[in-house]
């Protein structure tokens, strides 16, 4: 039995080494560990020997069994490394790589990242409010009934549930107010929706930023302060501005804010920019009876809000010439940014 094992290991080895492709490897293997194989036959054998001999035999097999094995996995591996060998023969690692196009934020993302820093640093914090509104959210809280001529002006979508697409950000003032208590001191950047003629500067979908700070003792000076800093750290510190008496339905007194400044080619004429107030007071009881409580008596606090849109901010500063351009998804376009 010594002799066979050892003849046994030998023509394996040999064998082994002959082997070119991995398919006549695993018929090897299987032809001496297999099941039936020419090791499990011996092992076999093995039982029917004099119990003085097991012993020594038993290492024997276990010997020639791990060389078997051993040479099938170094045979195995060496035949791996030669296929990828061929099938990296010719390529050279050296050359660069195929670059993929990287994208970037687009130009309205942008500017409202900008922006939101800008107002993070005074203490502005992000609010949110759906698309989809409640004509309370959208209007009647912010002191626009049914029957305000204001309404015509902003007419969008209605559902026929009494939902409409918002017509400007202003609703989250009023979804903000209805949660929390005074010092709010908010941001809501988002999309707002007008039934407008589609034309270079007009879209029936269209990008605005809220704010809104409700305080004790907020005032016209402060609204000032804030949206000129604001303009002056986005614009450029030369940046001029008039605050223009006007009228929207949520706040008294209300004003346009223009600007006039090189970064937006308006050195030489004022540029109309946001719409801003001191917070009605009928806004603060609308929330004050939805709330069910006194949280915003406007005996006790103030507060301004303001508004602008960022399409048109981006276009003036960008030198985009079409409003459209920034919903056209064109590679061309989106690419200079
Ligand atoms: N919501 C107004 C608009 O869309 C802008 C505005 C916001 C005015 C807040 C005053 C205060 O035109």
């Amino acid at each position: 039995m010594d002799q066979s094992l050892e003849e046994l290991r030998v023509t394996a080895l040999a064998q082994i080494a002959g082997v070119g492709d991995e398919a006549s490897l695993e018929a090897v293997r299987v032809q001496y560990l297999g099941r039936a194989g020419k090791i499990s036959a011996a092992s076999e054998a093995m039982k029917s020997l004099p119990k003085e001999d097991k012993p020594r035999i038993g290492k024997l097999l276990n010997e020639v069994r791990g060389a078997v094995s051993g040479a099938l996995d170094a045979a195995k591996a060496a035949l791996l490394a030669k296929a990828d060998q061929a099938a990296f023969a010719g390529v050279d690692g050296s050359l660069p790589g195929t670059g993929l196009p990287q994208g970037s934020l687009h130009p309205l993302t942008q500017l409202q990242e900008r922006a939101i820093q800008i107002f993070r640093r005074m203490g502005f914090a992000l609010a949110d409010g759906p698309d989809i509104e409640t004509e309370f959210h959208c209007f009647d809280a912010l002191n626009t009934p049914a029957d305000h001529p204001a309404r015509n002006e902003q007419d969008t979508f209605y559902f026929g549930d009494g939902r409409l697409l918002r017509t400007h950000t202003s609703s989250v003032q009023v979804r903000t107010m209805e949660k929390v208590a005074p010092p709010v001191r908010i941001i809501a950047p988002g999309a707002a929706y007008r039934r407008d003629e589609i034309d270079a500067t007009h879209l029936a979908q269209f990008t605005q930023m809220e704010g809104l700070y409700v305080d004790e003792n907020v005032s016209v000076a402060d609204l000032k302060g804030t949206l000129e800093f604001f303009f002056r750290e986005l614009l450029g510190k030369d940046a001029q501005f008039r605050f223009r008496p006007h009228f929207f339905p949520f706040t008294e007194p209300s004003y346009e804010v223009d600007i006039k400044t090189s970064a937006l080619g308006s050195a030489d004429r004022w540029l109309e920019i946001a719409g801003c107030g001191m917070v009605d007071p009928a806004v603060f009881e609308a929330i004050n009876t939805r709330r069910g409580d006194r949280a915003f008596d406007p005996e006790k606090v103030t507060g301004f809000a303001f508004g602008f849109g960022l399409d048109r901010l981006a276009m003036i500063l960008s030198r985009v010439p079409d409003i459209r351009y920034f919903t056209d998804n064109d590679q061309r376009f989106l690419a200079q940014f």
